[in-house]
């Protein structure tokens, strides 16, 4: 006898349940909803992997568990035993016939009712909105995707390697730093982004990435920023700015065709367009430089944008909505992009950087570059960034022994979520977001 067996029933994950149909099985789990008419009960039940209907008929169980479910609120936990019926109205094509239903603990009036609640209440109460049908689909859409990361890059010889998350310096710019005291008279920063580390890894083993949680003290509040949210980093040797598009391209597409396989019930829970995404799972994505990008903009309702500035979210939507998958903007005015971008031979004011831009307002999914290699330039742009050379003096080290030709690029994972199930805001996306005001839960 486990926990996960009953009455020498072992418990069958509902999402499993039509593998099951004529049998007598258990399900463990929460009563989503409950609706009873005379001598039935229609019970909700879930259990993460799906929901399901039990039936409970006075006629079938015993006097004491009917009783027991009707005095059972939201929420309650139960344990299930009946047989698997199938009904081709019911979600998962099947409904379960109860003969056997035990309450584990009764539940608190939930807080969490059916009716609308405003986005304040449900944050503060994060831990339990995670039970609501959306955010379990959202849950598990985000696992398959990192799944499907993990994957990606396994299969094409890239190592995963860790970097750390307290760090000497900047590496995205120094006003969206997190600072901290680190002993005595130090001081130490939160990583905005393992890149950094992740040049240094691919010198040691050619192609590897960095996957972890990134922090950034973004003081704006919009649908599109968290201040800790998590970014997958490719970093290659001997990739240059083609290369990188190509991966970058190839990597989201796996990412989509991997979500449409493995999450068509989280989709249609989400009530996420398909037909809006399906076009992303093949390649190539549309390239365009900056200059051609700001033209577009020009012509297309921001005649006042003005050449040399980054984009905001409304210019990306017009640029995302341009084409039916994710354009990569490439080539950018070098004093918008960080430190460590090449420059472009053709055109020293251009750097070598690339945007990927997702469609329906989305925004950018992937921000990405070939590095500076050569040491003399990078140490230049030291200079004209004002960062202090001592904290990187080990990055200056990539250049001094065996420099090569590089690149990579960060995609962040909540703004890729919200993008693929439809979600406007990226409060949803993570488990338990953290945002300019908000650190509890
Ligand atoms: O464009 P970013 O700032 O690029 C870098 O950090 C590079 N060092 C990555 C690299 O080349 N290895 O950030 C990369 C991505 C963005 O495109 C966006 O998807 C996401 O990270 N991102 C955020 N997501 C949520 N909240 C924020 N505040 C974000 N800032 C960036
Ligand atoms: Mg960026």
């Amino acid at each position: 006898m486990t926990e996960q067996s009953f009455e020498g029933l072992t418990a069958t994950p509902i999402r499993r349940l039509a593998d099951h149909v004529g049998e007598r099985v258990l399900v463990q789990g929460w009563l989503y909803n409950l609706r009873s008419k005379g001598k039935l009960h229609f019970l909700q039940v879930r259990d993460g992997t799906g929901i399901v209907q039990a039936v409970m008929s006075v006629a079938d169980v015993a006097e004491a568990d009917f009783e027991a479910v009707k005095a059972a609120t939201q929420e309650s936990s139960l344990r299930v035993i009946g047989t698997v019926k199938t009904d081709e109205r019911a979600p998962g094509g099947v409904e379960l016939t109860v003969s056997r239903a035990v309450i584990v603990h009764v539940a608190e009036p939930y807080p969490i009712a059916k009716k609308e609640h405003g986005p304040d209440f449900l944050l503060g109460n994060r831990h339990l909105w995670l039970r609501s049908k959306r955010q379990m689909a959202i849950l598990r859409v985000r696992d398959s995707v990192i799944r499907a990361i993990r994957e990606f890059f396994h299969d094409r010889g890239f190592h995963c390697v860790d970097s750390p998350m307290f760090t000497p310096s900047a590496c995205e710019g120094t006003t969206t730093l997190f600072q901290l005291d680190y002993f005595d008279d130090s001081k130490a920063y939160l990583t905005q982004s393992g890149q950094l580390y992740g040049e240094a890894s691919a010198m040691a083993l050619g192609k590897i990435y960095v996957f972890g949680p990134v922090f950034r003290a973004e003081k704006s509040k919009t649908r599109r920023h968290l201040t800790e949210f998590w970014m997958v980093e490719p970093e290659a040797a001997f990739y240059d700015l083609d290369d990188v598009m190509v991966l970058a391209e190839e990597f989201v597409a796996h990412i989509v065709r991997h979500v449409l396989r493995e999450n068509r019930s989280d989709l249609a829970d989400l009530e996420r367009d398909v037909t809006k995404l399906e076009p992303a799972a093949g390649t190539p994505y549309p390239r365009v430089t900056y200059d051609d990008a700001v033209r577009y903009l020009h012509e297309h309702g921001h005649a006042d944008f003005r050449y040399g500035d980054d984009f905001g979210a409304p210019h990306e939507t017009v640029l995302g909505d341009a084409h039916d998958r994710p354009v990569l903007v490439h080539r950018w005015p070098a004093e918008v992009k960080a430190f460590y971008m090449k420059r472009d031979p053709a055109n020293p004011k251009l750097a070598l950087g690339v945007d990927m831009i997702a469609s329906e307002g989305y925004g950018e999914l992937i921000g990405g570059a070939q590095r500076e290699d050569d040491f003399g330039e990078l140490e230049k742009r030291l200079v004209e960034h004002e960062l202090p050379r001592e904290a990187f003096e080990w990055f200056l080290d990539l250049r001094r022994y065996g420099s090569v030709p590089h690149g990579g690029f960060g995609l962040g994972l909540e703004r890729t979520l919200a993008w693929i199930c439809g979600v406007d805001h990226l409060r949803e996306c993570i488990p338990f977001p953290r945002m300019l005001y908000r650190i509890y839960p």
